[in-house]
């Protein structure tokens, strides 16, 4: 089989492997589809301080159990399945009380092991999410980004009362918007890029509003609207941002943030307490695939504004360049494995 590798960073193969065998609690799933995301690129040019080298990278992906290992029911052959990449250790304490995302010993697949940039990837069971045949396989390919945002919705709690600001247009920003809009019912949504060509998808997804973000832009809009935001994401990630979050935010407002950075972000505790705001952070999903798979079987979400290309995954390297280069026209990039 065809296995894409990040050999070391700066290096992309497409490596010739053997075909592998689950081990006992595994499943082998047959690739169809497989998303780009940016932590790939990160991977790539040596930018994730968690990937180790070489790696098949590659997590958000969709296809069939072709094999399972001893202690699996045969009769999950041929079912279609996504892979949740969040593989923990269910004992230690993030862990017992739910919060697996953040386990103490986190391995997700694509990052810590070999992922689903591949003909064939072994997984853990458990891990492999039955699809119904009514969610087209090049949606399921979109179940993790989605759980992304189902997440950090779950820490948010956000109701038809709230007035959300979503900062980023990209895959996560886009998946944040169709959640906050289809499935919890915001009464107003205002998204906010610095790359104005981003903005139209937002719409697309169920935003009232986009505005770009050249800082007054947004203090005169919540002005004009008369009405503060109540819930902020922060799904562009810039360090700068949590300030200006805080700054906009209603009180009794909430704060949800997604980013890693290193750099510090500048917040007085004045500005955060005397509105008694609640910031939330949210990392990778803590069992949500479930969730969106039900969303999307009540068609819920429309995963279809977020794909712009498909590329034969013989042609990575092209949709890397492309996905890195061209923001505007690209947002999530599927590699198909042909059958
Ligand atoms: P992306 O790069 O496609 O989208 C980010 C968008 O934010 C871009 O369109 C960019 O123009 C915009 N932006 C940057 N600075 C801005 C600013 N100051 N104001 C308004 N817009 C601004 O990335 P993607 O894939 O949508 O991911 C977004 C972020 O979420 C990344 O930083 C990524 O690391 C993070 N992330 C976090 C996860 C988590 O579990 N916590 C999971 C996946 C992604
Ligand atoms: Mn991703």
């Amino acid at each position: 089989m065809k296995s894409i590798v990040i050999s070391q960073p700066g290096v992309l193969d497409i490596q010739q492997h053997e075909i592998p065998h689950p081990d006992e609690n595994e499943v082998r799933v047959k690739v169809v589809y497989a998303g780009v995301c940016g932590s790939d690129v990160h991977i790539y040019h040596g930018h994730n301080p968690f990937a180790r080298y070489p790696r098949v990278i590659g997590h958000e992906f969709f296809g069939v159990i072709d094999q399972v290992g001893r202690l699996v029911a045969p009769s999950k052959i041929g079912q279609r399945v996504v892979i949740d990449p969040v593989v923990s250790c269910g004992k230690c304490y993030p862990c017992s009380v739910g919060r697996p995302n953040v386990c103490l010993n986190l391995q997700v697949i694509g990052v810590h092991r070999d992922g689903g940039f591949s003909e064939f990837a072994c997984v853990p069971a458990s891990n492999a999410h039955f699809v119904p045949e009514a969610i087209p396989a090049q949606h399921a390919a979109l179940v993790e980004p989605f759980s992304i945002a189902a997440n950090i919705t779950a820490q948010l709690k956000p109701t038809a009362q709230d007035i959300a600001l979503v900062y980023g247009a990209g895959p996560m920003g886009l998946a944040v918007i169709q959640v906050l809009k289809n499935v919890f019912g915001v009464a107003h949504l205002v998204a906010t890029d610095r790359v104005i060509d981003r903005l139209g998808r937002a719409l697309e997804c169920g935003a009232d509003k986009v505005v770009t973000n050249q800082d007054a832009d947004l203090f005169d809009y919540f002005k004009k609207y008369g009405r503060a935001p109540t819930l902020i994401v922060d799904a562009a990630c810039h360090p700068s941002i949590l300030q200006q979050a805080v700054e906009l935010a209603s009180p009794a407002g909430r704060i949800g943030i997604m980013g890693f950075s290193d750099e510090s972000c500048i917040v007085s505790q004045k500005d955060i307490t005397s509105k008694e705001l609640s910031i939330f952070s949210s990392r990778l999903n803590s069992a949500r695939f479930p969730l969106v798979i039900d969303w999307m079987s009540g068609e819920k979400l429309n995963p279809d504004v977020l794909i712009t290309h498909k590329f034969d995954f013989n042609q990575v390297g092209v949709a890397l360049d492309f996905f890195e280069n061209k923001p505007a026209e690209c947002c999530k990039i599927l590699l198909e494995f042909p059958g």
